[in-house]
């Protein structure tokens, strides 16, 4: 796996992640974040929109001093004003990136009012610029799969001619097909010249959920770096879910053979740390990190795992840093699940015993959604004490 071509993983929870309305974080909140995310092995943290007001600049700029490993973007604008203040914030990191960008599909040209030529000029200026000031330079064509087709291709080919080295291919509102999301990215590679030279990133909004196998068919067709946040965080339904995609590389890196440098064993502190700090829940049944995501409950789930965890596990939990069991008691659970966990809880019991506690068990679990292991010590009491 380490001979295998490496894909960039860009995360954007502080910057996209935190436009979630409601997800506003603190700026001690936004360093812990940012620590985590580098420790965890991300390239590159997008930490806000310097321009946006004095903390998210402070907030950049701080976070650009503390860094580590992971490069540090800021986002800007496609004017002089927003790219200098960009600059700013994260010209102090170890390694700095300015992303600048600009909407490209007819109804984000209609809102400077810009005709195409105007737009395509001033693509050229603002990425021209912010490379005068920067190595590293990001562009975006925001709305990209919006965009006409030959539209993007010519001003693909101005922001590599002006010196980005980074290309982002947004999918803004969640609106492609994953074939569709390849196609585009194997057009731009064949296409444009000076493409090879350039990384091209995916992003990907989820808002018809298909975020994760749209960033995934991206790389497929050539991709390197896939945009994503913590949980899926971003503005209405959210953006590419980190862990997801990070997973869907490493448990089936047989058919997209790319390895990411993410120490997986964090992600789940991070995901319960971006929960707690942004104030959004993860849905039980969320890819990966959900409370239920390797939780069995069905009687025939659990004697399944219970003699091979792979008939119904697909990732061990401890790669993603889970360390608690996978057996979640309830009404559909069945007898083996019961032996087991209570001699997780301590308690031999003989057949007849089981037996007499299973039934109080099933009793008790049609009155309870779930049945926790102090429920389960007092069947054995009950049980006890009444035979
Ligand atoms: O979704 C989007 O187009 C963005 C850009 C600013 C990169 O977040
Ligand atoms: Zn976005």
């Amino acid at each position: 796996m380490t001979d295998q071509p490496r894909v960039i993983i860009f995360d954007t929870t502080l910057r996209d992640g935190e436009q979630s309305p409601g997800a506003t974080m603190t700026h001690a909140e936004k360093l812990e974040i940012a620590g985590l995310l580098d420790e965890m092995g991300v390239d590159v943290i997008e930490a806000g929109f310097p321009i946006a007001s004095e903390g998210d600049f402070a907030a950049v700029s701080e976070i650009a001093k503390r860094s580590k490993n992971s490069t540090i973007c800021g986002l800007s604008r496609a004017n002089f004003k927003d790219i200098d203040r960009c600059w700013e914030a994260v010209r102090s990191a170890a390694k700095p990136r300015i992303h600048t960008f600009i909407g490209t599909s007819p109804l984000h040209r209609a809102i400077p009012n810009l005709n195409m030529d105007q737009m395509a000029d001033l693509i050229h200026q603002t990425v021209t610029h912010a490379r005068n000031l920067c190595e590293d330079v990001q562009w975006s064509a925001m709305d990209a799969t919006r965009t006409e087709r030959d539209y993007l291709c010519r001003v693909v080919e101005i922001a590599i001619k002006a010196g980005a080295t980074t290309i982002n291919i947004p999918d803004t509102v969640g609106y492609t097909y994953p074939f569709e999301s390849a196609e585009i990215i194997r057009m731009l590679l064949e296409k444009v010249p000076g493409a090879d030279e350039v990384i091209f990133a995916t992003h990907c909004h989820n808002d018809l959920g298909m975020a994760t196998a749209n960033s995934l068919a991206a790389v497929e067709a050539g991709a390197r770096q896939i945009e994503c946040t913590i949980n899926g965080l971003g503005e209405r339904a959210g953006n590419t879910a980190l862990e997801e995609v990070v997973m869907a590389m490493r448990v089936r890196n047989d058919i997209l053979p790319y390895r990411t440098g993410i120490d997986t064993t964090k992600i789940m502190n991070l995901s319960r740390r971006v929960s707690a700090v942004s104030g959004f829940p993860v849905q039980f049944n969320k890819a990966v990190v959900g409370k239920n995501a390797f939780l069995h409950e069905s009687g025939i789930h659990q004697d399944g795992v219970l003699k091979n965890v792979e008939t119904f596990e697909i990732m061990k939990p401890e790669d993603i840093g889970l360390t608690a069991k996978n057996i979640a008691m309830g009404k559909h659970s069945g007898r083996a699940a019961l032996r087991s966990k209570m001699k997780d809880l301590g308690f031999e019991l003989a057949d007849n015993q089981l037996n007499d506690v299973f039934v109080r068990f099933k009793a008790l679990a049609d009155r309870k959604k779930e049945v926790y292991d102090d429920d389960l010590v007092a069947l054995v009491a009950d049980q006890a004490a009444n035979t």
